[in-house]
């Protein structure tokens, strides 16, 4: 597996491949890997010749009072995963390389960032869009495998890719979980033994979600919001951020109870700020 810091070494890796009409799939990600990120890697390999992986906590997209600091790092631990899925490069820039010097120019995407994390997390998306851009234009992949985890990101990105007129085919790939069904994210790491437990809320939550209107015990949004905050309650150490039902498409909040349905939740639990979702059809 070839691994790369600097923006010129990988693209010399990937104009080499492209010169021999090799496909390049790309799995962009900030590292301390689990089994998510590697079905993301195991998606892009089914569907490309060559599969670049980033690695880089991207501090743009973290706000002041954020995790940037503490956000777990083990650089050797995913070089060795990402060997053993059958990655053919990784690149790995630090800070000074993706940012020499503080950026005038950014990628914003209107609209679909106003409510979900891109309200509770203002400057986040900013963040996330233009470092997706910069690396897009770097590896020039012909596809680029994101999660469904981050719901929200992924038709960020999809917008982007529209309007921007990049050449590249955006896959979605499902939530991994772990065996009760918590979301899988490098953040379950900060949890203690108890929030651990209390973390089941999400999911559970979801699944509550799913049952309530497959019932018709709904009548609409605003009720299923308040049973979900209910139920979330009952769990020691949470702390709702927010609760979202709406439009899958257009990430506005929706009145009635219509499918496709997004339900997308951001809990605190404990300190640690956990996100899942589940559309309803
Ligand atoms: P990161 O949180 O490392 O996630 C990298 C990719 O893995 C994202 O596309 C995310 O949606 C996906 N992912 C995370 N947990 C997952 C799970 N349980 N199941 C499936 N996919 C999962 O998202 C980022 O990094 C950054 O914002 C990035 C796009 C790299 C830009 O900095």
């Amino acid at each position: 597996m070839i691994v790369k810091k600097t923006k010129n070494n990988i693209r010399k890796v990937i104009s080499e491949w492209k010169k021999r009409g090799l496909s390049v799939g790309f799995v962009p990600t900030m590292g301390f890997f689990h089994q998510g990120h590697l079905s993301l890697m195991k998606e892009s390999l089914k569907r490309t010749d060559k599969t670049v992986v980033s690695i880089f906590v991207n501090p743009t997209q973290f706000g002041p009072n954020e995790d940037f600091n503490t956000y777990p790092r083990d650089i050797e631990r995913d070089l060795a995963l990402a060997e053993s899925t059958g990655v053919h490069a990784v690149f790995v820039p630090d800070v000074q390389e993706m940012y020499p010097s503080p950026s005038k120019t950014w990628v914003e995407v209107e609209g679909l960032t106003k409510h979900l994390c891109g309200r509770s997390r203002p400057g986040h998306f900013r963040g996330v869009a233009t470092v997706v851009t910069k690396l897009f234009n770097i590896i020039q992949p012909d596809v680029a495998v994101f999660g469904e985890k981050d719901f929200q990101q992924l038709q960020v990105i999809r917008q982007m890719v529209r309007d921007l007129d990049f050449p590249i085919k955006i896959v979605g790939a499902p939530i991994f979980r772990e065996k009760d069904g918590l979301a899988m994210s490098s953040r379950n790491t900060y949890l203690s033994d108890d929030e651990r437990k209390s973390s089941l809320c999400l999911f559970n939550a979801l699944k509550r979600a799913r049952e309530l209107i497959s019932k018709n015990e709904v009548k609409d949004a605003a009720e299923l919001v308040s049973a979900l905050e209910d139920f979330i309650g009952k769990y020691p150490f949470t702390r709702i951020d927010y609760i979202f039902v709406g439009d899958p498409e257009t990430l506005e909040p929706a009145t009635h109870i219509k499918r496709p349905l997004l339900v997308a939740l951001a809990v605190y639990v404990g300190k640690t700020r956990l996100i899942d979702n589940m559309v309803i059809h």
